[in-house]
Parts: structure tokens; C-alpha cells; sequence
């Protein structure tokens, strides 16, 4: 298999075969004092030599937690997360209470209710410590429980919301067989006190949704999935256009029936940026790829060569219209903001721009920030040889854009990583700070900022 072929498994994407705790890192410029706190990781780290053709989204979970506190970089830390195939694996296990792991646990890390979950979209999340220590499967006192005899139980989307007003975590399940999208709300305590499955008309890939202060969104979008291609590809998805694409939108606590579906062109979303209310207007951004999995197109690729570029989606309550349109032409992914802002009026988004190699894999050079008000962009170039992460917000003052965007850089000339700390309001200088780990932090999905956690 040639690097083309399989392009996740080398320089910044390569797996790490150790885990490693180390203490007092090297760090050049100031770490800002009101940084404390710990700054989690996640992604795929195949245990093992991993299967030959395996695809960047398939690995074990590894996290990484970065401790900051009074100036200094305390501690660095990466576990594999002890799903019930790694523990077995490893030789720890297996471990009733790990489960029968059928999620490798890969693709985020959060915390709500003083809990910090390891999640991946396929089954239910992980617990672990701040410490990065696997406690156990979490289904939400039962509420999470299988769709049906013998099937596992879960799941739970990657990427919950976290309403910032009310505390409460805005989530789904979406499955491959029927019920094939269930949605749930869990208060501020982490109790789950509304469930309802709602009707779509098949099973397709769901990664995101987004959350108003009122309304929840769903994407529906044609992704769907089909088992046959297992024989071909290592994704059971296709692009299928004649599926349609459509946004549910349903209010906080609603139900199917409360769902108010709007018909979009169709494309694909991994991520959303945020979403809110605007009178009769429902306001969305997010990182839109006019196809994905098309199999067709891209062969036997392993990342499709289509990319996103960030949108602005209105849908009408009153006139049931929906209109997209583009806010900027460059390719980005991984889109975040100042998530004290989530579901509500956003003016800056970061992210990081995507571009292509020859050989089709993708290389993240720039870290981005949008205005979204002035359509204007910055940008940071982390290195012409380099890679970063998706960059997470961590707030300094009140304000919007007042605080840090923290973001893994891979160092290529080290093959090592870099925690990067940049002035958020001066987004193009160089970074106030520079953790140098003396490993790598594989290019992961998602993470996220902690304040005020961390042993
Ligand atoms: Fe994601």
C-alpha cells in the first residue's frame, strides 16, 4: 500500500506506541497566568501496527491532556481510552464494565455535570478521570440503552452541545437500523430528562447538530449508509443525492411531531459553527462540502477530494424558506468559536484552512479566524513544513474574541508537537506561547478546554 493510498498513517498523523506522563515542560515565550486549567484531546491512535487500509476515523482513542496553572505547563499526559477491543488488546482485559467496545471512543472529549466523557458517534461515550484514567462505559442511568434486542447500546453523537444558559447538554443518537435518530436532553446534574426518536426517512451519517437558546438542528443530510460497500471501501457510506437533504429544527424539549423540516441543496456538513434565533429566523453556520463519500468520483481514495467551505444557512419559520450562502471561499475545517456563545449571536469563528496535497491527503498549515461581521479572515501559519489541530477557545475576559485560542502544532523538523497559545484579538502575531513536547500528539479530531480542571 503506497502513502497515497493510505495517507493517515505517517509525519503528523502517525500513531504514538507509548503512553507518557511528563512533568514541568519546556516552554518558550510567557504562558498568560489566568490559564488554568486542562486542555484535552482526542483521536485515533491504532494500538498495534493498526490494519493495513484502516481509515483515519476507525482507530483507538488516545487522549492527550495538557495541565496549565500559574504560568507553567504542570503536566502532559496520553491514554488510550480503555474501550472493551483496547483493554482486550492490551491484555488488561477484557473488563465487564468496559463493555464489548464497540466504539473506539476516537473523536471527542468534554465535560458536563464534573464529568469528562470520551465520545464517538458509533456507541455510547467513555468516562475518565482528569487524570485520563478510563472509569467506565456511561448509558445514562439506562437512558441510553440499545435500540433493540442484540444491538449495542447507545449511541451518542461526538459533538453534544453545551447550552451555556442553562447547563443543560443537547445531544443525539443516530443508528443504522430504526429507531434511526433519537434525540435527548441532560440537565445541568447530567440526568437525561428528554428523550424522543425522531422520524427520518433512513439511515444516514449524522456527525453534528447545532443548538439555538430555544431549538435544536438536525442535519439529514445524503450520507447514507450501505453495508455493501464495506467489500470496497473501509466507509459503509455514500453520497446519495437523490436521498434529498433536509434541516429539522424542533424546539428544546420537542418531538418528532414539533420537527419543522426544511428542504437544502444537497451537500454534506461535518461540523457546525453555531446556530440562533433571529425573530422569525433561525440563523446557522457551518462548514459545507458540496459532496462527500462519493464513491464514484474518488475511488478507492480514502479522504474524497471535495472540500468545505464555511456557510451561513437562514430558515424562516414564518415562509418555511431556507437560503445558504457562502461566507467565504477558503477551505476550512474543524470551525469553533467562544462556546459561551453557543446558540446565541456569533461574531468570530476559528478554524483551520485545508489544503490539498498532490497526492490527495490533506495538510492544515494556517489556523483562520473569521469575522464574521466584516467577512474578513486572518491568518496564522503555523509552519510551511507543519500541521495544527483544530483551535479551542479559552476565554480571558467577558468580551467575544477576548481570550485564547490553544491549538496542536505538529514541529515536522522535531517530529513533535507544539501547544501553541495565541492572542485571540491578535490572532496573526506570533503565538504569546509555545508548549514543546518532546512527543507527538497525533493529528486528532476535537478537544477541548477545561477551566479549572486538572490534578
Ligand atoms: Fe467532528
Amino acid at each position: 500500500m503506497t502513502a497515497a493510498e493510505q495517507p493517515f498513517t505517517g509525519g503528523a498523523f502517525a500513531p504514538v506506541a507509548e503512553e507518557v506522563t511528563l512533568t514541568d515542560l519546556a516552554v518558550e515565550g510567557e504562558i498568560p497566568r489566568e490559564l488554568d486549567g486542562l486542555l484535552l484531546r482526542n483521536g485515533p491512535n491504532p494500538f498495534g501496527s493498526g490494519e493495513a487500509g484502516d481509515h483515519w476515523f476507525t482507530g483507538d482513542g488516545m487522549l492527550h491532556g495538557l495541565r496549565l496553572a500559574g504560568g507553567r505547563a504542570r503536566w502532559y499526559r496520553n491514554r488510550w481510552v480503555r474501550t472493551g477491543q483496547l483493554a482486550w488488546e492490551r491484555g488488561e482485559g477484557p473488563k465487564p464494565q468496559l463493555g464489548d467496545g464497540d466504539s473506539p471512543a476516537n473523536t471527542n472529549v468534554i465535560t458536563h455535570a464534573h464529568r469528562v466523557l470520551a465520545l464517538c458517534e458509533v456507541g455510547l461515550p467513555y468516562e475518565v478521570t482528569a487524570t485520563l484514567d478510563t472509569v467506565g462505559r456511561r448509558d445514562f442511568g439506562g437512558r441510553l440503552a440499545s435500540a433493540g434486542p442484540g444491538l449495542p447500546a447507545g449511541p451518542m453523537t461526538a459533538h453534544p452541545k453545551l447550552d451555556p444558559g442553562s447547563g443543560e447538554l443537547i445531544f443525539f443518537g443516530y443508528w443504522w437500523g430504526p429507531p434511526y435518530l433519537r434525540y435527548h436532553v441532560a440537565d445541568r446534574r447530567g440526568e437525561i430528562v428528554h428523550s424522543a426518536e425522531i422520524e427520518v426517512p433512513g439511515p444516514t451519517m449524522m456527525h453534528d447538530c447545532a443548538i439555538t437558546a430555544t431549538r435544536t438542528l438536525f442535519l439529514d443530510l445524503p450520507v447514507c449508509f450501505d453495508l455493501g460497500l464495506l467489500e470496497h471501501t473501509k466507509m459503509p457510506y455514500r453520497f446519495a443525492p437523490d436521498h434529498g437533504a433536509r434541516v429539522g429544527i424542533v424546539p428544546r424539549r420537542g418531538t418528532s411531531a414539533d420537527v419543522r423540516w426544511f428542504e437544502i441543496e444537497p451537500c454534506y456538513i461535518f461540523h457546525t459553527l453555531n446556530a440562533w434565533d433571529e425573530g422569525d429566523l433561525v440563523v446557522m453556520l457551518a462548514a459545507r462540502y458540496p459532496s462527500m463519500f462519493d464513491w464514484s468520483e474518488a475511488e478507492a481514495r480514502f479522504m474524497p477530494a471535495p472540500t468545505a467551505s464555511l456557510h451561513r444557512y437562514t430558515f424562516d419559520l414564518a415562509s418555511g424558506a431556507a437560503k445558504a450562502e457562502p461566507l467565504d471561499d477558503l477551505a476550512v475545517e474543524f470551525p469553533r468559536g467562544d462556546e459561551r456563545r453557543l446558540g446565541r449571536p456569533q461574531r468570530f469563528g476559528y478554524g483551520v484552512s485545508v489544503e490539498r496535497r498532490p497526492q490527495g491527503d490533506p495538510a492544515f498549515r494556517h489556523l483562520v479566524k473569521h469575522d464574521l461581521r466584516t467577512r474578513r479572515r486572518q491568518m496564522h501559519l503555523v509552519g510551511a513544513e507543519d500541521m495544527c489541530s483544530e483551535p479551542v477557545f479559552a476565554p480571558r475576559g467577558p468580551g467575544e474574541d477576548d481570550g485564547w485560542i490553544l491549538a496542536v502544532r505538529y514541529d515536522a523538523g522535531r517530529d513533535a508537537s507544539d501547544v501553541l497559545v495565541i492572542d485571540a484579538a491578535d490572532f496573526s502575531a506570533p503565538p504569546r506561547a509555545r508548549i514543546r513536547l518532546p512527543v507527538r500528539i497525533p493529528l486528532g479530531f476535537h478537544g477541548n478546554w477545561l477551566p479549572g480542571v486538572g490534578g
